[in-house]
C-alpha cells in the first residue's frame, strides 16, 4: 500500500481533519508543517534547511505521520531564464530528494495536502503518488457533520425543523449555539472538535 498521498479540494472540505483522523486511528505521531513556513524568511539556504529538519524531525519519530499543507507552495522548476529560477529549482529539487529519502525508510506516512498546481515529479509513482480528491461535502456527508458537531444538540434541531417542537425547544433551535454554551462546550463546535483532536495529539506526543 502506498503511503505517500495527496489531498485536494477546496477549503475547509476536511484535509486537515483526515490528517488527524489518521493520527487516531494509526496511534502514530503528526508532525504538521507548511510550505509557507519552509519559506519564511525566504532565504534559500534557510528553505533547504527548514525542509530538511521536518523531514529528519518525523523520521525520527517514525512510524509517524508527516502532514505538509499548501504543498503548492513548492511550485514548478522553471526553465533558466526566467526570474528566480535558481531559487525554485532548488526548492523543487530538494523537496524531491526528501521525499525520495522519505521512501526508502520505512514507516513515514506523508500526506501533502492542496496540490493544485505543483511539479509534475513530485507526483510521480514512488513520491506522492496516491491522489485523493475531497469534494465538498453532500447533503448525506453534511448530516454526519452536523451530527458529529453538535452531539446531542441535533435532536434539539431537529425537532424544530418537523415542526413538533414545543415553544422552549424552539427557542433553542433559533439559537444552537446557545444551547450549546449552556451545556459548558465551546461555543465554537468547530474548535471545539479540533480542541478535542488536538488532545488526543498530545497524548500520543505528537508535534514535540
Ligand atoms: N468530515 C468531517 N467531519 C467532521 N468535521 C469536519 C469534516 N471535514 C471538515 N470538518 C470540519 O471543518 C473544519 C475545516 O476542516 P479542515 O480539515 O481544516 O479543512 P481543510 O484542511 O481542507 O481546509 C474543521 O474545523 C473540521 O472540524
Ligand atoms: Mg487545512
Amino acid at each position: 500500500m502506498s503511503s505517500k498521498l495527496l489531498l485536494s479540494g477546496p477549503p475547509g472540505t476536511g484535509k486537515t481533519t483526515f490528517a488527524r483522523a489518521l493520527c487516531n486511528s494509526l496511534q502514530a505521531p503528526l508532525v504538521v508543517t507548511s510550505v509557507s513556513t519552509w519559506l519564511q524568511g525566504g532565504h534559500l539556504s534557510d528553505v533547504i534547511a527548514r525542509m530538511a529538519r521536518t523531514f529528519a524531525e518525523a523520521l525520527a519519530l517514525a512510524p509517524a505521520i508527516l502532514f505538509i499543507d499548501e504543498i503548492d507552495g513548492i511550485g514548478k522548476r522553471q526553465p533558466a531564464e526566467r526570474e528566480y529560477a535558481d531559487y525554485w529549482n532548488a526548492v523543487v529539487n530538494k523537496a524531491l530528494e526528501l521525499l525520495d529519502g522519505a521512501v526508502k525508510s520505512e514507516g513515514l506516512v506523508i500526506v501533502g495536502a492542496r496540490p493544485d498546481d505543483i511539479d509534475e515529479a513530485l507526483k510521480r509513482s514512488g513520491r506522492l503518488e496516491t491522489h485523493i480528491e475531497i469534494p465538498k461535502p453532500d447533503v448525506a456527508a453534511l448530516s454526519e457533520i452536523f451530527a458529529h458537531h453538535l452531539g446531542e444538540d441535533i435532536a434539539v434541531l431537529l425537532a424544530g425543523a418537523s415542526g413538533e417542537a414545543d415553544t422552549a425547544n424552539e427557542a433553542q433551535a433559533e439559537n444552537p449555539v446557545i444551547a450549546t454554551q449552556d451545556d459548558g462546550l465551546p461555543d465554537d463546535a468547530d474548535e471545539g472538535a479540533d480542541a478535542h483532536m488536538e488532545r488526543d495529539d498530545t497524548q500520543k506526543g505528537a508535534r514535540t
